[in-house]
């Protein structure tokens, strides 16, 4: 699937309670309020700089943006339909570029965690990838301690392949490899 970059433009994608719109350097001030908290870290692959420094957030985002412009990943903020527009949350989406194994990433504003939302962009980035981009899998990983993503992954369909060591920034540990297929997110929508 590395023939697919350059990417297509990145689509705003709507859900039941969530508009995702593509990265903008305008959300850097929200991302630099809400990303570093441990409770959204700590599950993370380490080598993000902690303490997290004051100009992290537009860092990030110019390399985000920098990589969007190359076509090589989709980059969403996630923002409140009917709200005011301000990133709460992040969802990035990439190809497989043969050994990574990891083409999916996620947080959420901790204050609007555990009631599903982080499944409904899930879902929305997947039918993206899977109808419209028509990739035949997303390789997917977690932390083995990330109950949520792997919950998220599993609802979704998506098949464990395999345990691997992995360091995260609460330290080393384990990652949780899963494969979701097209065919098997197609027959969990009854399609
Ligand atoms: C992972 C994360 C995005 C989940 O977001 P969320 O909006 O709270 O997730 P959802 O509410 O859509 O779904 C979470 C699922 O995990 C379940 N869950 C949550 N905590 C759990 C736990 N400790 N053990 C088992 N299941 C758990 C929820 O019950 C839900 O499953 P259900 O629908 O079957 O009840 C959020 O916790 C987060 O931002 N974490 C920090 C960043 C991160 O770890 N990102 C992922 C890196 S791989």
């Amino acid at each position: 699937m590395t023939d697919t970059i350059p990417l297509p433009p990145t689509p705003v994608l709507e859900t039941a309670r969530l508009i995702l719109r593509p990265l903008e350097m305008r959300d850097a001030p929200a991302m630099q309020r809400l990303f570093p908290q441990w409770e959204v870290v700590k599950h993370l692959h380490a080598g993000i700089p902690w303490p997290y420094p004051d100009d992290g957030a537009v860092t990030n985002a110019a390399m985000s943006l920098e990589t969007r412009a190359r076509g090589e990943k989709f980059y969403w903020v996630i923002t409140l339909k009917g709200g005011d527009d301000e990133a709460r949350g992040r969802i990035d989406l990439w190809p497989f570029d043969g050994q990574l194994q990891d083409m999916r990433g996620f947080w959420l504003d901790p204050q609007l965690q555990g009631q599903g939302l982080m499944t409904e962009a899930a879902e929305a980035v997947t039918r993206y990838a899977f109808e419209v981009l028509a990739w035949p899998f997303l390789y997917l990983t977690n932390s083995t301690q990330n109950h949520a993503s792997g919950r998220i992954k599993e609802k979704q369909g998506a098949e464990r392949l395999r345990v691997e060591p992995k360091d995260f920034m609460s330290g080393p540990g384990e990652r949780q490899v899963w494969i979701l297929t097209r065919e098997a997110w197609l027959a969990r929508q009854g399609n």
